[in-house]
C-alpha cells in the first residue's frame, strides 16, 4: 500500500472509535463474532443463486425468483460486514496498513460489490434464465469475486 496512506490508518487507529474498540476486552471479538456471522449469511445468499445457476442446487426453482428471495438478505448481511469491517480496520488500521492481505481485501471489495450489484443482478434476475453458459459465467465470476475477499479477509488474522 502506498505510504501516503500511512498518516490515515495511523489518524484511524488513533481515533476515539479505533481506540474504544482496541481497549475493550470484548469489543473486537464481539465485532468479529458478528463479522463472521453476517460473512456466513452473505454466503449462503449468494452460494444458494451461485449453485442454482450452475444447475448444481435447488433446479426446479426458477433462477430470477430465487435470486429475487435471496436479494434482502445479501444486502443486509452486506451492510452488516461493512459496518463491523469498519469498526474492525478502525481498531487495528496500522496493522492493516502493513497487510498485504487487507490490501487484496479493500480492492477486490468494489469490484465483488459492483458485479454483484450492476451484472449478476441484472443476469441472474431475468424470468426467462435456464441454466447455460450465461448463467454458469456469471456464477462463477461471483463465487470467484467473493471467495477472493473472504479468504482475504480470514488470511489478515494469520498474516500478522
Ligand atoms: C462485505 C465484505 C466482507 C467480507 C466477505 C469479509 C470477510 C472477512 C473474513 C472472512 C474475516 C476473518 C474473520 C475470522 O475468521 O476471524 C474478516 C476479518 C476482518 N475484516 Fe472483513 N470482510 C468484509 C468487509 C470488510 C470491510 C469493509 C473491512 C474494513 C474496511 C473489513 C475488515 C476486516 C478486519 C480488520 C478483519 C479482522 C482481521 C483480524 O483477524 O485481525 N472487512 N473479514
Amino acid at each position: 500500500m502506498s505510504p501516503d496512506w500511512l498518516p490515515f490508518f495511523e489518524w484511524c487507529e488513533a481515533s476515539w472509535l479505533g481506540q474504544f474498540v482496541r481497549t475493550s476486552i470484548w469489543l473486537f471479538p464481539v465485532i468479529e463474532a458478528i463479522h463472521l456471522l453476517a460473512l456466513s449469511s452473505l454466503g449462503g445468499a449468494v452460494l444458494l443463486v451461485d449453485l442454482r445457476a450452475l444447475g448444481l442446487a435447488l433446479t426446479d426453482q426458477p433462477i430470477g425468483a430465487l435470486a429475487r428471495a435471496a436479494s434482502r438478505w445479501l444486502w443486509w448481511s452486506t451492510a452488516v460486514m461493512l459496518v463491523t469491517g469498519v469498526l474492525l480496520f478502525m481498531s487495528e488500521a496500522v496493522k492493516c496498513f502493513h497487510n498485504p492481505a487487507f490490501a487484496v481485501k479493500i480492492a477486490a471489495l468494489p469490484f465483488a460489490l459492483g458485479y454483484t450489484a450492476f451484472i449478476r443482478a441484472r443476469v441472474l434476475r431475468d424470468d426467462a434464465l435456464v441454466t447455460g453458459t450465461k448463467s454458469r459465467l456469471v456464477a462463477l465470476g461471483s463465487i470467484a469475486l467473493w471467495f477472493t475477499v473472504a479468504a482475504a479477509g480470514r488470511w489478515i488474522g494469520f498474516s500478522s
